[in-house]
């Protein structure tokens, strides 16, 4: 049997004043180890909503998620924090960085969290592949939008996680870069088994992956 790697039971969540605008309703998700699903939608339907769940960031007001088999609601801060930290990579859609570290200490973070140390060779082989080599001891401030993409895949990756949640990773790129990173992401998730759950509105990003599940009124299906 393949293991599963994420499990999203009827997971429900609303939002608004009156908490009375339902963005996903009993939304269901089974991922394997190695699996790869894209995730389209229009703007408003909740992708990023579903990503921040997927990750432990937000509660659901029902269901559940389950990574690796245990349940997200069942843990307690810190430990919380320390079991994502350890499974999970994200690459947000505004990509997060810390401004106040260097591009290094940004990708290095990961690593910090878990208490694994940098390794050197790791960090700068990302680097080289992603094209931000030249970038490493400035500040995120001032990059190109596609710069900072492109620090927020190498962070995502550096811990070599289970499960890689990407929202909208090709979003800022440039043709060239997007099929860099399409390319990265292939050879990661075949050679390390990661799951991959990414959010994209690019048919060649989608076309990476073995399914193709639409968001729409606040479930997922397959067309
Ligand atoms: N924290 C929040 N408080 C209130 N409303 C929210 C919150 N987060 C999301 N929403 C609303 O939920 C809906 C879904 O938002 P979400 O960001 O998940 O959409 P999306 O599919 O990622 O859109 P896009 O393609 O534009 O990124 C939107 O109507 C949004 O305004
Ligand atoms: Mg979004």
């Amino acid at each position: 049997m393949t293991e599963s790697v994420l499990n999203i039971r009827a997971l429900q969540r609303r939002f608004g004043s009156a908490h009375d605008v339902q963005v996903l309703a009993d939304l269901n998700l089974d991922l394997a180890a190695g699996e790869r699903v894209a995730v389209m939608g229009a703007s408003g339907s909740g992708k990023t909503t579903l990503l921040h769940l997927a990750a432990g960031m937000d509660t659901p007001d029902a269901g559940e998620v389950l990574i690796g088999g245990r349940s997200l609601s069942g843990l307690v801060e810190p430990e919380r924090t320390r079991f994502r930290a350890r499974y999970i990579g994200l690459i947000f859609q505004d990509f997060n960085l810390i401004d106040s570290l260097t591009v290094r200490e940004n990708i290095e973070l990961p690593l910090w969290l878990n208490g694994l140390t940098a390794e050197s060779a790791r960090i700068e082989s990302l680097a080289e592949e992603l094209g931000i080599t030249a970038l490493l001891q400035r500040l995120p401030e001032k990059l190109s939008g596609g710069e900072k993409q492109r620090v927020a895949i190498a962070r995502a990756l550096v811990h070599r996680p289970a499960l890689l949640l990407a929202d909208e990773p090709t979003g800022s790129l440039d043709q060239t870069t997007a099929e860099g990173v399409l390319r990265l992401f292939d050879r990661v998730t075949r050679q390390h088994n990661v799951t991959l759950l990414m959010v994209t509105h690019n048919d060649e990003a989608a076309a990476l992956c073995d399914r193709i599940l639409h968001l729409r009124h606040g479930r997922l299906s397959e067309s």
